[in-house]
């Protein structure tokens, strides 16, 4: 039965929560234990739906996974591994299979995926891992619904991205760690979330270095072996709730929250208006008594603006004096939940010209990537309808800030990345009920 969230508005959050592991770290890394018979083991583990994806993917594929959602621990069994090929049953659900190419190739020399899922928010093609991996000698053809690789042992090689994915550059560095020889994946994403990957792959025995500019070389090895790790914690996370305690005017201390994986989003919050102070266990952001700002920025990949701090930043930036622009530059497609906040009385429109930065890769496509945000306007509860995992935290908080009930629908989205939201909200003094729908 699918639930909603209904939200009485008006609240300043304010105490204390505490981050968890790294969605976009911790999925890839439970792919990572495929690499290596045995069992791994990772702490700090979030308690969120795509873990719990993630795990029944695996175990269908014969792994056996324990997962200890209140000490957040997780163990991945791969010993009894028993099939290259992910069920169709998942395919559309996020977009982690795929990167069990790599895995799946060097433990049976084939790998069949059902075709990808996770957030709409751009078209999100499969072209850059599909070519490095026949790069690395791989037959890589989607057909049938399926993406089909066959390869007795992947060749190292140099890859160039044409864009600095996320996606690709795990899937390469994984299929890489076993590849005969030396690979060099260059114009690569560097996001602490992917070197978190790179650490663990290390732990487990692989080779594997950060050159200069966006380069990872990775210099096969015969075998891995099971590992025991960490998950960094989770910025965007984070930065969620940082931008959630500023916008309502309230005091929060984000326990976990680390200062080198905020950088730029700190940066941001200060011209902004909102203020932290950095202790040795997390961050203390606060809103309350202070003027916000409006500003120009612009997404990109790291070391910039994260794409999926926008969200919420946005929300902040409705309540802010001014004119300010976001230009996204990542996904071509990722403004399309500000409809629902106009709804709410915000005031922002979309434009399809590379607004407030440089021309990027979606200049005159007709991408409605810009976003201008005028406030400070107040907003009132509405009936909203999440579209996506960032949107649906934006909702929440906008629904925080709103005057009156605003009931939220399509809240898996949400849970899907975000560890015990509910609880969490609830806790800074936010007043949401959850009911079945
Ligand atoms: C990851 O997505 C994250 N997802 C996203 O978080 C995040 O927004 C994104 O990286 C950027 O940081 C996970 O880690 C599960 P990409 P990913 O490949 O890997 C284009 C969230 O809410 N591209 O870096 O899918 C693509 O269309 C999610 O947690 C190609 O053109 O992102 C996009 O425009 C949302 N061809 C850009 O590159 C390809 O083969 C960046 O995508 C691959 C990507």
């Amino acid at each position: 039965m699918a639930r909603k969230y209904i939200v009485e508005g008006g609240s300043n959050l304010e105490g204390e929560i505490t981050i968890r592991g790294a969605k976009n770290a911790v999925t890839k890394e439970m792919v990572a234990s495929l690499l290596a018979p045995g069992v791994t083991r990772l702490r700090n583990v979030p308690d969120i739906g795509d873990v719990d994806i993630t795990r029944r993917v695996m175990e269908s594929l014969g792994c056996k996974i324990t997962h200890d959602a209140e000490a957040g621990t997780l163990e991945s069994d791969t010993s009894s591994l028993a099939t290259p090929e992910v069920p169709a049953e998942y395919s559309g659900l996020n977009r982690i299979p795929i990167l069990m190419a790599g895995p799946l190739l060097h433990r049976f020399g084939r790998a069949v995926i059902p075709m990808m899922g996770g957030c709409g928010i751009g078209e999100r093609p499969l072209d850059f891992h599909l070519q490095g991996f026949q790069s690395l000698g791989a037959k890589a053809e989607y057909r049938d619904g399926a993406y089909h690789f066959n390869a007795d042992k992947l060749t190292g090689t140099r890859i160039t991205l044409p864009f600095p994915s996320v996606g690709a550059t795990e899937n390469l560095m994984m299929a890489a760690t076993m590849a005969r020889g030396t690979t060099e994946i260059r114009n690569a994403a560097i996001e602490p979330e992917i070197v978190d990957l790179a650490l663990l792959l290390q732990a487990m025995g692989a080779i594997i270095s950060q050159e200069t500019d966006r380069t990872w070389m990775i210099q096969g090895v015969d075998s891995l072996r099971p590992a025991d790790h960490r998950v960094l914690n989770d910025r965007i996370e984070a930065a969620s709730f940082a931008a959630s305690a500023v916008a309502t005017r309230g005091d929060v201390f984000i326990r976990g929250a680390d200062q080198l994986h905020l950088l730029a989003f700190l940066n941001w919050m200060r011209r902004a208006g909102g203020e932290f102070e950095v202790r040795p266990d997390g961050i203390r952001f606060y809103g309350r008594d202070r003027k916000l700002k409006s500003i120009a920025a612009e997404t990109g990949v790291h070391p910039g603006l994260m794409t999926d701090w926008q969200q919420p930043l946005v929300i902040l930036l409705t309540q802010a004096e001014g004119m300010s622009v976001i230009h996204e530059t990542v996904y071509e497609n990722r403004f399309g939940y500000v409809e629902a906040l106009n709804r709410m009385g915000a005031k922002i429109q979309v434009f399809s010209e590379c607004l407030g930065g440089r021309d990027c890769r979606f200049r005159q496509l007709n991408h409605q990537h810009s976003a201008v945000i005028w406030g400070p306007t107040p907003l009132q509860g509405a009936e909203i309808e999440i579209p996506d995992l960032r949107a649906g935290f934006s909702y929440l908080v906008a629904a925080v800030l709103a005057k009156g009930r605003t009931s939220i629908s399509g809240v898996r989205y949400i849970e899907r990345g975000y560890d015990r939201v509910v609880e969490k909200f609830r806790a800074l003094g936010a007043s949401i009920q959850v009911v079945e729908e």
